[in-house]
């Protein structure tokens, strides 16, 4: 599976979010990652699905990859897939029906992802796993940027893969939250292929350095 680089919008600056996606792009990066949160399943406030249209509109094209921090999660699911989502991935406490909430991902044309928080166990992927395109492992406690990375997310990352090799699913491990230049090598090697950054690209004085510095990492591995 190719590695995926995602910089966190939630680290841009906002005031220019047009011109800070196309720089990430160019810098190197393969999709946006589009961190919404609702002031109610978690203690911040950030985007919806207009800012997502808007996007559209200025003309980026690359995958978004909307991550829900809503409750509900349904109404916004079929908002942002009108607004031009690629993958959208939810929190499974957040819906009533998590079934459900993952066919209307499918159903909208958008592509499943289900997030677990650091608390949340791997067995919750049971009975939908086989409905899902990837699995987002929150390596900080969802609510804000520029966090510590929690450690204890490389085994559940090794934990999540056998999981799906055991049932022959090659799905995306998605990994969000304190993921950088220091670390993204053994959260590869855990077994994770898609790499949330905010700080750590946005963060940075030159975009295509900080991307650039994640892919050799990234590059060292399959020599190794
Ligand atoms: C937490 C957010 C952050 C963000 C990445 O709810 O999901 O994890 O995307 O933040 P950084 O890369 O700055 O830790
Ligand atoms: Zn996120």
């Amino acid at each position: 599976m190719s590695h995926i680089i995602a910089p966190s919008i939630l680290a841009a600056n906002l005031a220019v979010l047009g011109q800070e996606c196309e720089a990430v792009l160019a810098a190197g990066a393969d999709w946006i990652h589009f961190d919404v949160m609702d002031n109610h399943y978690v203690p911040n406030l950030t985007f919806g699905p207009m800012i997502c249209s808007a996007l559209r509109d200025y003309g980026i094209t690359a995958p978004l990859d909307v991550h829900l921090m809503v409750e509900p999660v349904d109404e916004l699911i079929s908002t942002f897939a009108s607004a031009g989502a690629t993958y959208i991935s939810f929190h499974p406490e957040a819906s009533r029906h998590v079934h459900r909430s993952i066919k209307l991902i499918q159903d909208l044309g958008c592509k499943p992802g289900l997030v677990l928080n650091p608390a949340t166990p791997v067995s919750v992927l049971e009975h939908v796993a086989e409905e899902l395109e990837m699995v987002l492992l929150m390596s900080v406690n969802p609510g804000f940027g520029g966090q510590k990375f929690i450690r204890s997310t490389l085994e559940k990352i090794a934990q999540t893969r056998t999981y799906l090799d055991q049932r022959g699913l090659n799905l995306r491990i998605e990994v969000d939250g304190g993921v950088g230049i220091a670390n993204v090598a053994e959260i590869a090697r855990a077994g994770a292929d898609t790499f949330v950054a905010g700080s750590a690209i946005f963060g940075a004085q030159d975009y295509t350095d900080a991307i650039a510095g994640m892919r050799s990492q990234l590059a060292s591995l399959d020599a190794a």
